[in-house]
C-alpha cells in the first residue's frame, strides 16, 4: 500500500476546550484561529452558552468578549456536555469559583465516567458537589467563596489539575497541585499567556490569585492525537510517505510518536517558531519494519489517548508488545482495554487484557472481522487505520461517533492511501 500528501490535522482538542474557556473568563475580546470543529468542543461552546457567554458558532476564525474572572451568569438550564470528559471537569472547576450552582449532564458514555476525581478537591476548596447516584452525571456543582488547596492528585490527569487550577483561577485563591507524573499542561501555558503567575517545579504546579486575563489572540496548533492516525497509516504502509504540518509538538503529548520510534517506526519531526507557548513543527512518517516494545506507567500519560492506537499497530509488529500502567483506559469514553482486545480478537490477532494494560502479539495475516466502537472515536479510528490496510475487511460499526474529535477523518484517511 502506498501512502502520500500533506495532512491537514484539525486543530488540537485540548486546546480548543481550554481556549473557549479562558477566552470566556478574560477581560476584554479573544480572537481564535483553527479551532477544533467537532461534537466535543461544541459541548464546551454551549456549557459557555448556557451560562451567560455569546460563543458563535465554531469556524476558522471566532471571537470571544470575555465576561471576566467571575463574571458568568447563573445557568436556567441544565449543562449539557455530551460526550466530553474535559468539558465536564473543565467546567466542574469554573462553576465552583462562582456564587451559583450548576447541572451536569451528559451522554450514557460520559454518565458513567467518574466525576469524584474532581469533585474532591472542589468540595476541599468548599464547593459543594452532589451526585444523584454513584460519581456519574448528573452532577451538581454548588459554588461560592473558595478557599486555596494544595492537592495531591491520585492521577497524572489534566482533567484534574486543570479543574483545580480553574477554580482556583475564577475565585482568586492560591491552588497547589501535585500530579504522580506530568500530564498534558496546556492550562498552565495558557494561563500563563494570559498573564497568570505560576511555578511550575516538576510534578508541582502552583497558581497565584490573579487579577484579570488577558484576551487570548491564538491559533490553535494541529491536534498530535488526530496526527497519531496519520503516522500509525504511514509506518504500516510499504511505500511513500505523509506529512502533517502545523502540529502541537508539546512533549507531554508526543509520547506515541516516540514509541513508534522505538518500535522501529520511521519518524521524524521539523521543529518551528513556537506559538501560544506551544512547541510547533512538522512530522514526516515513512514505511517501516516494526517490532514489540514493553511500554509502563512512565510512558502512558503523554500517550494515554493514543493507546488503542498503538496497541493495534502492535497487531503488525513483529513479537509481543505489553502496555502496561494504563488502567486509566478503563475509565476513557470506553472501557477501552476491554474494547481493543476483544476487537482486536474480533479481527484474527491474539491480544489478551491485563488489570492495568494488555498484550498483543503482532503478525502479517490478512485482518478481517467486525469491529464495535461503543461509541468511542478512538476506537473506531484506531481499527479504522487497520482496515485501510491491504487484505483488510473490517467493518467497524459506528464511523460516525470519530466526529467528536476529528470529524473529516475517514476522507483524510481515504486521501493519504494514494495507490
Ligand atoms: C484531556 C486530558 C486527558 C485526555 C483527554 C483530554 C484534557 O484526560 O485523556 O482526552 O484535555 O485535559 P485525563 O486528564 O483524565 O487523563
Amino acid at each position: 500500500m502506498k501512502v502520500g500528501g500533506i495532512v491537514h490535522v484539525p486543530g488540537d482538542k485540548s486546546i480548543s476546550h481550554r481556549a473557549l474557556i479562558l477566552a470566556a473568563l478574560a477581560d476584554g475580546t479573544s480572537v481564535i484561529t483553527d479551532i477544533l470543529e467537532s461534537a466535543d468542543i461544541a459541548s464546551t461552546a454551549s456549557v459557555l452558552r448556557t451560562l451567560g457567554v455569546l460563543v458563535p458558532p465554531l469556524a476558522a476564525r471566532i471571537e470571544i468578549a470575555g465576561l471576566g474572572r467571575r463574571g458568568l451568569h447563573a445557568p436556567t438550564q441544565p449543562l449539557d456536555c455530551g460526550n466530553s470528559g474535559t468539558t465536564a471537569r473543565l467546567m466542574a472547576g469554573v462553576v465552583a469559583g462562582h456564587p451559583f450552582t450548576g447541572r451536569f449532564v451528559g451522554d450514557a458514555s460520559l454518565s458513567r465516567r467518574p466525576m469524584h476525581r474532581i469533585a474532591r478537591p472542589l468540595e476541599a476548596m468548599g464547593a459543594r458537589v452532589t451526585f444523584e447516584k454513584g460519581d456519574g452525571l448528573p452532577m451538581e456543582v454548588q459554588g461560592g467563596a473558595l478557599r486555596g488547596i494544595r492537592w495531591e492528585s491520585e492521577t497524572a490527569s489534566a482533567q484534574v489539575k486543570s479543574a483545580a487550577l480553574l477554580a482556583g483561577l475564577v475565585a482568586g485563591v492560591p491552588v497547589v497541585v501535585r500530579e504522580p507524573s506530568r500530564s498534558r499542561d496546556h492550562t498552565e501555558r495558557m494561563l500563563r499567556a494570559a498573564g497568570a503567575e505560576l511555578d511550575i517545579v516538576g510534578e508541582v504546579v502552583r497558581l497565584e490569585p490573579v487579577a484579570r486575563l488577558a484576551p487570548l489572540a491564538m491559533r490553535v496548533p494541529g491536534d498530535p492525537s488526530s496526527a497519531a492516525f496519520i503516522a500509525a497509516l504511514a509506518v504500516l504502509a510499504t511505500d511513500g510517505a505523509l506529512t502533517v504540518p502545523d502540529l502541537c509538538l508539546n512533549p507531554t503529548r508526543t509520547g506515541f510518536f516516540r514509541a513508534l520510534q522505538r518500535m522501529g517506526g520511521r519518524i521524524e519531526f521539523h521543529l518551528g517558531a513556537p506559538q501560544g507557548g506551544e512547541e510547533m513543527g512538522t512530522l514526516f512518517a515513512w514505511p517501516s519494519a516494526l517490532r514489540a516494545m514493553e511500554f509502563g506507567a512512565a510512558d502512558v500519560p503523554a500517550m494515554i489517548d493514543e493507546l488503542p492506537l498503538l496497541a493495534c499497530v502492535a497487531a503488525r509488529a513483529e513479537g509481543t508488545t505489553v502496555i502496561r500502567g494504563a488502567s486509566e483506559l478503563r475509565v476513557k469514553e470506553s472501557d477501552r482495554i476491554a474494547a481493543v482486545v476483544q476487537n482486536l480478537r474480533a479481527i484474527g490477532v491474539t491480544a489478551e487484557e491485563l488489570p492495568d494494560g494488555l498484550r498483543v502479539t503482532g503478525g502479517a495475516g490478512a485482518l478481517s472481522g467486525a469491529v464495535r466502537t461503543f461509541g468511542d472515536h478512538r476506537i473506531a479510528m484506531a481499527f479504522g487505520v487497520l482496515a485501510a490496510l491491504p487484505g483488510s475487511t473490517i467493518a467497524v460499526d459506528d464511523p460516525a461517533c470519530v466526529a467528536v474529535s476529528y470529524p473529516a477523518f475517514w476522507d483524510d484517511l481515504r486521501a493519504a492511501v494514494s495507490a
